[in-house]
């Protein structure tokens, strides 16, 4: 017997999906909390949080997304019921687009034993599943494809010792990769240095990873550029001390993500949205700027990407981040100010409806990526409505369970 999941009876008329604003009549004042937040708009009474927005050839039937989360709970790198559970509740909460967490195109590239991974066909078919129970709630499901570079086989953060190296007897392995022979810290391997023959490597796997990504039938890429793992070590001048093509240079250091791009970007379906998200600062004097950030993110608008995920740190042991709400949100907003027509989105300590509203309203981003306030609570975003006092649909098997 087949148990997969679809609707099975025709849906009602007034019918949407979880998040969407209800065909009910709206309140026709907002709220007070709200109204000077939309007051520039004074017809508009649904603000942009539960707007759609169309990226590249992609609508979204909100501004919420799901920011990639590893769960650590895979077994050579297949997703299961944990993942089915675990995405088909934020499918169910009323997000528009949940990105799969890190995924590892080569099994070395992962950042511990038990992360998902897109490295052979046969991790098709479990994905699909999920991505299909996804897509019945008309949320769009993607995947961030990445490789953790010289921070790779370390152990799951809840477990004991979690980010200390994960020994070979546990699982672990010594072949870590990186830009250059630096440890990320005193506790981690020493990578071994990619011959460029070895990046070429690289750069194919993502691309085959990419292929995958799409027969699953996943609506968007991410490609992972950030928080320290192989492409954003390559991006940085302290862990890219190279002497070739891939080093030296801001064009050699940007060289791996733009040539990753351009090879996912010829497999990838136009259809469908690519995204790219990297660290917009390293948080270190002599690391990585905004600055950077902002002239790469020309090239990527360039080399066909509809979105800039803007994060920060994690590539530098000796970071100083400046944490506090919205923190990350003026590096979307740069990027969002000087790269006209490319699709931006912030995340970081976004954690009331307000503070995402905020951002929308004010057009510092175009969209609102959340992690720990889902885990919390991954109905947030109808949580988030009832407190604005939208009338949203909620999944319809839970219509009883509505605010009223
Ligand atoms: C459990 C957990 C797992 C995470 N895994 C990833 C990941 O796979 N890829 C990634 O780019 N960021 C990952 N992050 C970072 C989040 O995507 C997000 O950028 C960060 O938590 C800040 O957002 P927040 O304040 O809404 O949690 C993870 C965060 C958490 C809490």
């Amino acid at each position: 017997m087949d148990t997969t999941f679809t609707y099975p009876f025709p849906m009602p008329t007034n019918y949407q999906a979880p998040g969407i604003p209800s065909t009910q009549p709206q309140p026709t004042t907002p709220p007070s909390k709200v109204e000077a937040l939309i007051k520039k708009n004074k017809e508009r009474i649904v603000p942009k949080l539960f707007q759609p927005i169309t990226l590249g050839n992609v609508t979204l039937k909100n501004r919420i997304v799901v920011s990639p989360m590893c769960q650590y709970s895979s077994v050579d790198g297949f997703m299961n019921d944990w993942h089915l559970v675990h995405h088909g509740t934020f499918a169910k909460g009323g997000a528009a687009l949940i990105l799969f967490e890190a995924s590892a195109v080569c099994p070395q590239g992962r950042i511990s034993v038990h992360d998902s991974g897109i490295w052979k066909d046969e991790h098709i078919a479990p994905l699909k599943r999920i991505v299909d129970f996804v897509h019945n709630f008309k949320a769009v499901a993607g995947i961030q494809i990445a490789h953790a570079g010289r921070k790779a086989s370390t152990v799951p953060p809840f477990l004991d010792n979690g980010r200390a190296l994960m020994k070979e007897d546990k699982g672990g392995w010594s072949n870590v990769e990186g830009a250059s022979p630096i440890a990320f810290n005193s506790e981690m391997l020493v990578p071994h240095e990619l011959t460029c023959d070895e990046i070429k490597r690289v750069i194919e796997q993502f691309k085959q990873a990419a292929i995958r990504v799409d027969k699953a039938g996943f609506g968007a890429v991410e490609i992972h550029g950030a928080h320290g793992y192989l492409i954003d070590s390559f991006l940085s001048p302290t862990s890219n001390k190279r002497t070739d093509d891939y080093g030296g240079s801001f064009e050699g250091r940007t060289r791996l993500l733009m040539e990753i791009v351009g090879a996912v970007r010829g497999v990838w379906p136009c259809d469908k949205l690519l995204m790219v998200r990297v660290s917009c600062e390293e948080w270190v004097d002599d690391g990585w700027h905004i600055d950077d950030t902002v002239r790469l993110a020309k090239m990527l608008k360039e080399a066909g990407i509809d979105v800039l995920d803007c994060s920060s740190g994690g590539n530098s042991s000796t970071q100083h981040i400046k944490v506090a709400p919205l923190y990350q949100v003026p590096f979307a907003e740069r990027v969002k100010r000087e790269v006209a027509g490319l699709g931006v989105s912030a995340v970081g300590l976004i954690n009331t409806p307000e503070e995402a509203i905020s951002v929308l309203e004010q057009d510092r981003a175009d969209l609102i990526m959340l992690a720990r306030p889902l885990l919390r609570d991954p109905f947030w975003p109808l949580h988030a409505a009832t407190s604005l006092g939208l009338d949203v649909d909620c999944c319809l098997q839970y219509t009883m369970g509505k605010y009223t």
